[in-house]
């Protein structure tokens, strides 16, 4: 078996809470030959900061663009609230989603039957839910320029954020959607504000040219406050929705809530296929943060975490079966009624982040 390399950057807060988990995960597989990775480790965020004065070194930046997948947990927290803001924590994730140019980010929100009361939502508006949000990563008002602070004369400020899209951006990210919608059930909702944003009406007109190639995939256009205020009236309308970069991060948060809880979502961060090699740079992270109001504790939910570890099995070797069966093993553990804090229900006894990863490591060994 070829060796296949992954590159751990923990991060902050939970972030190392959780990535301990995958680590026993991996370091079983492994032990089993059901995979053969080597890993290496860095440091990112607040972490980084700490050590190094930015939030992430030139070094680990190419390591990550050498390893096969990046599993990063979270960063940021309150500690780094005054450090300059090129050197933020969040500053790591942003440098390495564009140095690794990794545009499109799935963050697939799935429903456990075991979760269904979890949820802030009814049982039935969620029980069976299953959607996939398509988010750009690499470009609009995330990365757009000019973005600044400046003073005016008359004393106030003016900040300007800028949000740029070219048709190749919004083109790309379609067509990735497009695909996964003819994996699942041929339907895509396209989010954008068009109605104020001119990036919006360059968004649908690229979006709909696209779906011409795409005759059997129904598309439906629809406003991104439309979208927040339908996933959760009706989630189950939904299919695959793409977007861009900022709907993305706020559809994909109010989307966790009706899987339960944020700790429960995972999310691959996918490079165009290599031309010669077909090999596609991948970052797989929970979509949740460090979490400071509960780092330390031990109580943070591993499973977003372990989720992503599935999809970088999925989408980076090729290994459905062993990523199958790690979600099938976090089912289990779900259905048996083990829960963390951030999913508890009916006052019943909760677990920790060790306790869970342990429970699910023991389903996958059954
Ligand atoms: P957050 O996702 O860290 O936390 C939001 C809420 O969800 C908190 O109450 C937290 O306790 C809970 N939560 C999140 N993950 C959980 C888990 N696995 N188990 C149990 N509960 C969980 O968002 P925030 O509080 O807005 O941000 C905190 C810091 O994280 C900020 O610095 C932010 O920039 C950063 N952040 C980083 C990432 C990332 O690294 N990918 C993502 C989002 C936010
Ligand atoms: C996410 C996070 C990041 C984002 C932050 C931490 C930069 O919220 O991955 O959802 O806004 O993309
Ligand atoms: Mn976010």
């Amino acid at each position: 078996m070829a060796t296949h390399s992954l590159f751990l950057l923990p991060g902050d807060g939970i972030g190392t809470e959780i990535m301990v988990e995958v680590e026993k995960l991996i370091d079983w597989t492994n032990s089993e030959q059901l995979t053969d990775f080597s890993t290496d480790s860095g440091l990112a965020g607040g972490a980084a900061y700490d050590k190094h004065q930015v939030a992430i070194t030139g070094e680990d930046t190419e390591k990550a663009k050498a390893a096969d997948a990046v599993i990063f947990g979270a960063v940021g927290g309150p500690k780094w609230d005054n450090v300059p803001y090129e050197h933020r924590p969040e500053a790591a994730l942003l440098r390495l989603r564009k140095e690794l140019a990794v545009f499109a980010n799935l963050r697939p929100a799935i429903c456990y039957p075991a979760l269904a009361d979890a949820s802030s939502l009814k049982r039935e508006l969620v029980e069976g839910l299953d959607i996939l949000i398509v988010r750009e990563l690499t470009g609009g008002v995330y990365f757009g320029e000019p973005k600044t602070i400046t003073d005016l004369e008359n004393g106030q400020k003016r900040a300007i954020d800028t949000q740029v899209y070219e048709t190749y951006e919004i083109d790309r990210i379609a067509r990735v959607a497009f695909d996964l919608a003819r994996t699942r059930k041929n339907k895509v909702h396209s989010a954008d504000k068009k109605n104020v944003m001119k990036s919006g009406v360059l968004w649908d007109e690229v979006v709909k040219g696209v779906g011409k190639d795409y005759a059997d995939v129904e598309l439906h256009h629809i406003l991104a406050d439309n979208a927040a205020m339908q996933l959760v009236r009706n989630p189950k309308q939904f299919d695959v929705m793409v977007t861009d970069n900022l709907f993305g991060d706020i559809l994909s948060d109010v989307a966790a809530m009706l899987t339960g809880s944020l700790g429960m979502l995972p999310s691959a961060s996918l490079g165009a296929p290599d031309p010669i090699t077909g090999k596609r740079k991948a970052f797989y992270e929970p979509v949740h943060g460090s979490a400071p109001d509960i780092a330390g504790k031990g109580i943070a939910n591993p499973i977003a975490m372990i989720a992503s570890v599935a999809m970088a099995l999925r989408y980076s070797f090729n290994m459905i079966e062993l990523a199958t069966r790690i979600e099938n093993a976090i089912s289990a553990v779900l259905s048996d009624g083990l829960r963390t804090g951030d999913i508890a229900q009916d006052n019943r006894k909760t677990v920790g982040t060790e306790e869970m990863g342990a429970a699910i490591l023991a389903k996958l060994k059954q």
